[in-house]
């Protein structure tokens, strides 16, 4: 598969997650295996404004490459500046968000909103190009509800436009996160066009991936399944390429993740605020290792790395027993 001179086979990507998918998380995805990366989207009028926290999510780190820098927004003339700072900031591509299902954010014209009009949405996609000569993308969903699958206009739309490559999430708008994502889609987005086609929505196992490929997806992009799993990557490569199933990972090797994060977390964020914000990942590094309702108690009062270091370190050594032994964890935050 091909974006600009990006050329990658088979690309796991790792989806545009805000206030997940940040530069330590990135990096970490990256070291298991992602092959793309996605910064989390950032707003164009807060962009064009030098809002800080949004214009830090234009940053990329020089070992992220190849990674797109992903703006949402519906006024053309800004996403055309925003598109631009973008560029200047070391994006290797910019993908359009044409599918953020939040309300307030959809009701306006933005993400999602995009799809309710689809003049609107080929000139913003326009607009975007406009602002760059670096590849541009568009990661959207099916439709706004059930009533209104556009998806199939969308392709031909994006194909004639010279866009580089097209990213759906699999669900409407209206469905958010609920049911399933519905892969059949898959080979009727392959059939109406012929630009590199990324799916998206509950790939969460080896399996899952290899039989999003199989329907004709030319790279699958994981989200959910990848948050504190960032090993999911190293697996489902392993599987595509040997059809072997690794086994999930033990608590020792959970824990050794969990910590490598921790670390360039608490770089990046400093301490003790990245300490605090990292909190919220205890859950899914332990999910399904027992004894951990005292444990997480005790790392939610601790305000610096080493007492953390100490504590995983010494849990590992009171649960011997379970530091290879895989749990019960089969993925999903
Ligand atoms: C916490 C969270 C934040 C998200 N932020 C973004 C975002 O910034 N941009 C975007 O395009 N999608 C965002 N998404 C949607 C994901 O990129 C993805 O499309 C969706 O979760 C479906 O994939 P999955 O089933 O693999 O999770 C977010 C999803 C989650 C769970």
């Amino acid at each position: 598969m091909r974006i600009g001179r990006i050329e990658i086979d088979r690309p796991l990507c790792l989806a545009p997650m805000e206030d997940v998918t940040d530069p330590p998380y990135r990096r970490l995805c990256r070291e298991e295996g992602a092959d793309l990366l996605y910064t989390e989207f950032a707003h164009c009028e807060a962009v064009t404004r030098n809002v800080t926290s949004e214009c830090r999510k234009l940053y990329v780190d020089e070992t992220e490459h190849p990674i797109g820098v992903q703006l949402y927004g519906s006024t053309e003339s800004t996403m055309e500046r925003a598109t631009a700072m973008a560029a200047e900031a070391g994006a290797d591509f910019i993908d359009l968000n044409a599918g953020c299902w939040v309300k307030k954010i959809a009701k306006r014209g933005d993400g999602a909103g995009l799809l309710r009009d689809l003049k609107k949405f080929a000139s913003v996609v326009r607009a975007v190009m406009r602002g760059t000569s670096l590849p541009v993308t568009v990661k959207t969903r099916l439709g706004w509800d059930a009533d209104n699958i556009v998806i199939l206009d969308v392709a031909r739309i994006v194909q004639d436009l010279g866009v580089s490559a097209l990213t759906v999430h699999l669900r409407t708008r209206a469905q958010g996160y609920t049911g399933c994502a519905d892969w059949s889609w898959i080979e009727k987005i392959r059939a109406a066009c012929a630009i590199p086609f990324i799916a998206n929505g509950d790939i969460v196992t080896p399996q899952d991936a290899k039989a999003c490929l199989d329907l004709g997806a030319d790279g699958v992009m994981i989200g959910r399944g990848a948050i504190a799993r960032p090993w999911v990557f190293r697996h489902m490569r392993h599987y595509l390429n040997t059809g072997e199933l690794l086994p999930e990972p033990g608590l020792n090797e959970r824990v050794e993740i969990c910590l490598r994060h921790l670390a360039m977390h608490a770089e990046y964020r400093g301490v003790p605020r990245g300490i605090f914000s990292f909190r919220r990942n205890y859950a899914g590094y332990l999910k399904g290792v027992p004894h951990i309702a005292q444990l997480r108690a005790e790392l939610m009062t601790m305000e610096s790395v080493e007492p953390i270091v100490a504590r995983l370190n010494r849990f590992m050594e009171e649960y011997r027993e379970w530091r290879d032994m895989p749990t019960a964890d089969q993925g999903g935050a």
